[in-house]
């Protein structure tokens, strides 16, 4: 075992390990981070049938013609053309192992795990029984593998997908209101199916994990899925400007992690590091710092304020302080069974967004104040600094914080990769300084992975290591970003 994951809960419950400036706080995770959808289908030799998971709203709305037509701009990349972790999940731990890294950030696949509807399973023996045998046992040996070679397991729980049994997102694609079953709209049953499957996991699998985020990017499934999907990206069930219903999922997700997080804090007794902590549960969070397009229009500024505050605070406020803005309409209800279920929060870290106001609410269905068109929001602006703002902002909720993602696609350009990796370490380095409540550091992504609707052919491939879609043996291939990130690391390291 590294010193690194024997310390990670003390790290991230204490603010004993203060930095010692100018290093990193003992304890701090150096990471990759991939998700199951993204990177485990597209197997070299295992059969289809095995290595593919085909019970997915995800799987569905990329092998779906119905859905493919009605969204040329999902790719037709297959879920073969994935980078077949499914296979090679030795070899790419191996490789995350060799640049020195200490923790590995990874998905479970719900419907891998469980492609055959729970309702009314509710025992760990009865579910055990219910869930794909392949699948449990392959999870157990991805943590093993973990486990053998000192990476400590961060577990997304829920990265966007949902089985098929309980979302069917090309129904609801054509017919949100009478579609069946329904995902994140039929709050009481997603919120009970989804909690019995954290239970399960943190039961099953609680003696290798200590670290589990209940849910990834919720705003990337109710924007994207149920408000404005674009070509950026679009989320099943894809469906425009449905106010009601965008509400609807978001309440239901905030529901959803705090029992989630009861769930696995009920059924994770065991210590898998042997530090004295069994679970620290945390949620998975994009923040986007906004600028105004025209830094001088008063217009273009309260659109900035607003976008800020309905992409960062509004969820964040509820999953952390049980303060539920249901209606989005500033009137806040506090919720007792809400608040205080966060051990950490995971910062996903990008790119800053562009917004240009509108004198009147284009986004009339949510509330008052959003004056600005959703369909042209600018989310490219690369802005290292925004990683050091965000983490500052952060401290509001007095959180250990752990960068859970930040990379950029590199495919076409090497160069722009590393340098984007070393503006946000700085970045980074300074929160660190500057007394951030930052423990842990994952690079988006170990390998070239499915990326959602651009798939695995466009320029959108964010791997430290490259993987070639047509390559029969998909082969891993070091991009330079791999070798930065590995300096990175050992120089930082050495200043423990
Ligand atoms: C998601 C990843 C995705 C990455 C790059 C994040 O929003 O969590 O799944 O691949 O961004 O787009």
């Amino acid at each position: 075992m590294r010193a690194g994951s024997a310390l990670l809960l003390v790290a991230l419950f204490c603010r004993c390990a203060e930095p010692r400036t100018p290093g990193f706080p003992d304890g701090f995770l150096y990471g990759a981070a991939t998700s199951g959808f993204q990177v485990e289908m597209g197997c070299p030799t295992l059969p289809a049938d095995e290595c593919e998971d085909a019970g997915s709203d995800w799987h569905q709305l990329i092998t779906s013609k119905a859905l493919l037509d009605a969204m040329p701009f999902v790719t037709r990349d297959g879920p073969g053309a994935g980078p077949g972790h499914y296979e090679k999940f030795r070899e790419d731990l191996a490789l995350a192992q060799d640049l020195g890294l200490d923790a590995f950030r990874m998905g479970i696949e719900w419907s891998r795990l469980f492609p055959r509807a729970t309702d009314g399973i509710d025992t760990h023996d009865a579910l055990r029984a219910h869930a794909n045998p392949k699948a449990l046992a392959y999870y157990h040996a991805v943590f093993a593998e973990l486990r053998a070679r000192g990476l400590a397991p961060l577990v997304t729980l829920n990265h966007y997908t949902l089985p098929l049994w309980i979302h069917d997102g090309a129904a609801c694609h054509r017919d949100i209101v009478g579609c069946q079953p329904r995902g994140w709209l039929d709050g009481p049953r997603i919120v009970r199916e989804l909690s019995k499957y954290a239970a399960f996991c943190a039961r099953e699998f609680g003696g290798q994990v200590d670290l589990w985020a209940t849910l990834n990017e919720p705003l990337a499934v109710v924007l994207p899925g149920y408000l404005f999907p674009s070509q950026e990206r679009a989320n099943p069930p894809a469906v425009r400007f449905r106010y009601a219903e965008a509400k609807q999922a978001m309440r239901h997700m905030v529901e959803a992690h705090a029992r989630m997080y009861d769930a696995v804090k009920a059924n994770d007794a065991l210590d898998a590091d042997g530090d004295g902590e069994a679970a620290a549960v945390g949620l998975v969070y994009a923040l986007v710092p906004t600028a105004p397009k025209n830094p001088d229009s008063p217009l273009d500024r309260r659109a900035a304020e607003s976008l800020f505050r309905l992409y960062n605070a509004v969820f964040l406020d509820a999953a952390v302080r049980g303060e539920l803005d249901a209606e989005l309409d500033g009137q806040v209800v506090q919720r007792e069974d809400l608040a205080g279920r966060m051990d950490w929060l995971g910062l996903n870290y990008y790119t800053r967004v562009i917004v240009e106001g509108t004198e009147t609410p284009t986004f009339a269905g949510l509330s008052p104040w959003t004056t600005f068109n959703p369909l042209t929001i600018d989310v490219s602006d690369v802005y290292p600094d925004g990683l050091f703002e965000m983490l500052g902002w952060l401290s509001r909720y007095a959180l250990p914080v752990i960068v859970t993602e930040n990379g950029a696609p590199n495919a076409a350009d090497d160069e722009a990769g590393t340098q984007y990796l070393e503006a946000h370490w700085r970045s980074l380095e300074r929160a660190v300084r500057s007394g951030a409540y930052v423990r842990g550091y994952f690079y988006w992504s170990l390998i070239d992975n499915f990326e959602w609707n651009h798939g695995m052919t466009s320029e959108r491939r964010y791997g430290l290591f490259a993987v070639d879609a047509a390559d029969p043996g998909k082969a891993r291939v070091p991009r330079r970003t791999a070798e930065v990130l590995r300096e990175l690391v050992g120089n930082a390291r050495a200043r423990h």
